[in-house]
């Protein structure tokens, strides 16, 4: 059945557990769907995982939407999230409204992914009322990264903990149809996940949540670089392609390909 609003909030008060990917392209995008995975989040992970960035900084609204057309393309029937790039809901509320807008009457979304805090909460109930659906992202926040120093875990003292569950509440008052926690320690993603009565989706955030999200290319195994804690690889394409890549330029230099089955 297709994924709603409303369905996922069904699926929590049933206790049946989301599952969400990032998907960046239109063949990724298929497999995705083919595999049932309910939520597809063109998450701005694009930045490293696709576009050769450092951090999901550098990633734009077109390239953004860019990526989302293609995921519709591949998926024509998931449910798809646009990963609302870094200051593309900052500048003013009319920006930010224009810009999402943008998500689903360009990009082919269902909904938008907005990093921020409490601070943001205005800007989604404006976007709501608009009949934009939003998904709000809590705990550590990448687009914060220069300002906080790194990427850091959230909620570790009473504070930051308090924090958390404030910008998580705010964003459900403000209309928001789900929430991401990222890296929260587990027993305070328990928490927030018992107190909100919209879905949790965590990401290193521990068991509780009412979903899981991941990054493709780490549950893939298609990456440079370190492997975050949370991520687990179920497949190594890296190992898959070197072998491939370096079979075939082996067999261009050898002359053994094109042999006669691939010649016309
Ligand atoms: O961009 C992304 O991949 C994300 C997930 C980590 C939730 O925002």
């Amino acid at each position: 059945m297709k994924i709603t609003v409303s369905k996922l909030r069904k699926m929590k008060q049933e206790g049946q557990r989301i599952v969400m990917l990032t998907t960046y392209d239109a063949p990724t995008a298929r497999l995705a769907e083919e595999c049932g995975i309910d939520l597809l989040l063109v998450g701005d992970s694009l930045g490293m995982c696709v576009l050769g960035y450092q951090n999901t900084l550098q990633v734009t609204l077109e390239e953004s939407l860019h990526h989302c057309k293609a995921v519709r393309r591949g998926a024509p029937n998931s449910f798809i999230i646009g990963d609302m790039p870094f200051m593309t809901m900052h500048a003013s509320e009319r920006d930010a409204l224009l810009n999402a807008a943008r998500y689903l009457q360009e990009g082919g979304c269902d909904a938008v992914k907005i990093e921020g805090d409490s601070a943001l909460a205005p800007t989604v109930e404006r976007m709501v009322h608009a009949g934009i659906p939003v998904m709000g992202h809590v705990g550590l926040l990448p687009q914060h990264i220069k300002t906080a120093g790194g990427y850091r875990i959230s909620g570790k003292t009473e504070d930051s903990a308090a924090r958390v569950l404030a910008d998580a509440r705010a964003m459900e008052d403000a209309g928001a149809f789900a929430v991401v926690l990222e890296c929260v320690p587990a027993e305070l993603s328990r928490k927030v996940t018992d107190e909100l009565s919209i879905p949790t989706i965590g990401i290193g955030a521990g068991p509780y949540c009412s979903g899981q999200v991941q990054v493709v290319n780490d549950t893939l195994g298609f990456f440079n670089g370190p492997k975050p804690k949370h991520a687990k690889q179920y497949a190594n394409l890296n190992d898959i392609i070197q072998k491939a890549l370096s079979e075939y330029a082996a067999e261009v230099r050898s002359g053994t390909f094109p042999d006669d089955e691939h010649s016309f």
